[in-house]
């Protein structure tokens, strides 16, 4: 008798456990899962993840979940999603965070559970709105530097064009003054290996580096820049009395912290401040170029600002950008159309969205890409119209509602008014020295980007005469 008893018991507890899985499963928002098993829909996904979330939207509904590579994320895309993903305390971002952080700059996860509030009050204060003027003085030679070596005329691809001004300028002013390369093999090499990094980080975030060879040759090659060169950082006295670079603060908390001088935060650092700036830079300057009404509006205005185009060596002063708004509603109206195709918290606890719960362990998805997208918060969203952003009260430091291309709630990007000072002094020491114009037009974006801003699909040439 005993013995057929417990078959029956362990039968029917697995019927109980499937219909209670199932049951729970019912709760739970649509999920798209693909048949393979772990890969889930990762292939469909991979392809075009920005396509792919549009498609489920319309199919599913504002909120369904996508299990891909091991991973279920929730993508939320109405108003009650996005405010349980901006205000719920069962959602966190360091915990979503740390495996990408890991995979793509080797910081043990501990490591940086334990010393990311600290890290990131710090670079928010040092990059905050009300300590610009900090920057501004190098920003403004570092860039003239780059453009003295463009010569009087010339053709070249967009893209390159700012990284050559941008990657220097940044790297100098966070890091140390001179430590971008300036041998022009090593620069070369510093660019290639960037690029390499920077177009494998998605990846690379996702997959063991193991089966990434060509992006792990990079990500050690930087690794290895910044190993070579901490002690120089370390040493480093900026001309400013008792100033310190960023960099050098960061390595002071995590050298306190941790007894060790880790190069990982400096690679994750090079990656943040350049991969979305450098793209933004660029759409900023192909929108400008090719809307002439703008282009005509920009020049009157810098040159009511700073006199004749091209003629005295300049410096721009946070004063100067105060009377030429035009140029950051112009960066600003790029970033929502270029916008990162998501951002994302992990959930600690349940959440319940419209009639589902979303369960803890689930990454939180939400996309500013798409959400800059919807007529209702952005009229005519498609359309390149800076004008939108003049009821912004940027004076107060506030973006129009629902613009998140910075993310949002407490770890809201830190850079992001660096950000926009760096384009702007770059757009306007470009165009105020050169006269610029497309040969070709602009290209499309990329569909490829979920973690940064879109970039350009091809090549866009620029040709620059000196004025
Ligand atoms: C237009 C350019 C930029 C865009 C669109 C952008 C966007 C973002 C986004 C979406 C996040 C994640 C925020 C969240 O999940 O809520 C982020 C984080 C971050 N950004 Fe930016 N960013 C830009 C430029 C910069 C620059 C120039 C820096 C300079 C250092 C920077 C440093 C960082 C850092 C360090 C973090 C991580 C913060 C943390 O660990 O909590 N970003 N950024």
């Amino acid at each position: 008798m005993e013995l057929i008893f417990l078959p029956v018991v362990i039968i029917l507890g697995c019927v109980a456990l499937l219909l209670f899985l199932q049951w729970k499963n019912l709760q739970g928002p649509p999920c798209i899962r693909g048949w393979i098993p772990w890969i889930g829909a990762g292939f469909e996904f991979g392809k075009a993840p920005l396509e792919f979330i549009e498609k489920a939207r319309i199919k599913y509904g504002p909120v369904f979940t996508v299990f891909a590579m091991g991973l279920r994320m929730t993508f939320v895309t109405e108003e009650e999603g996005i405010n349980v993903f901006l205000k719920s305390k069962e959602v966190n971002f360091e915990l979503a965070v740390q495996s990408p952080v890991y995979r793509t700059a080797s910081i043990p996860k501990n490591v940086f559970f334990a010393l990311h509030e600290k890290l990131y009050i710090t670079m928010k204060g040092k990059m905050g709105a009300s300590n610009l003027c900090q920057f501004t003085g190098q920003l403004t030679e570092e860039i003239h530097e780059q453009l003295d070596n463009l010569g009087t005329h010339g053709t070249m691809d967009l893209n390159n064009l700012v990284r050559h001004l941008l990657y220097p300028a940044s790297v100098n002013l966070l890091f140390k003054k001179g430590l971008f390369p300036t041998n022009k093999r090593k620069t070369m090499e510093f660019y290639q290996t960037f690029q390499a990094y920077d177009e494998g980080f998605e990846h690379g975030s996702q997959m063991p580096e193991c089966l990434l060879r060509n992006w792990s040759k990079s990500k050690r090659w930087l690794l290895a820049f910044f190993e070579k060169n901490i002690p120089d950082i370390k040493a480093y006295k900026p001309e400013k009395d008792n100033s310190t670079t960023l960099m050098q603060t960061l390595l002071d908390i995590i050298e306190m912290e941790t007894n060790e001088q880790s190069p990982n935060y400096g690679l994750l650092l090079l990656w943040a401040s350049l991969s979305n700036a450098v793209p933004v830079a660029f759409w900023t300057l192909g929108f400008v170029l090719s809307h002439p009404g703008i282009y005509r509006t920009i020049m009157e205005g810098i040159a009511s600002v700073f006199g004749t185009a091209g003629k005295d060596k300049i410096k721009v002063s946070e004063d100067d950008l105060k009377k030429l708004p035009l140029i950051k509603w112009c960066i600003l109206e790029t970033i929502r159309l270029r916008a990162p195709g998501a951002i994302t918290r992990k959930v600690l606890k349940p959440v319940k969205i419209l009639n589902y719960t979303v369960p803890s362990g689930d990454l939180l998805m939400l996309s500013p890409f798409w959400l800059h997208r919807n007529p209702k918060y952005f009229p005519e969203p498609e359309l390149f119209k800076p004008e939108r952003w003049e009821k912004a009260n940027l004076e107060k430091h506030a973006f129009l509602d629902c613009f998140m291309a910075f993310g949002s709630g407490k770890y809201q990007c830190p850079g992001r008014w660096l950000a926009l000072l760096e384009i702007e002094t770059c757009i306007i020491l470009l165009l105020y020295y050169y006269d610029c114009s497309l040969l070709d037009p602009l290209p499309k974006q990329s569909s490829l980007h979920l973690l940064g801003v879109q970039q350009p699909e091809g090549q866009c040439r620029i040709e620059y005469k000196r004025r």
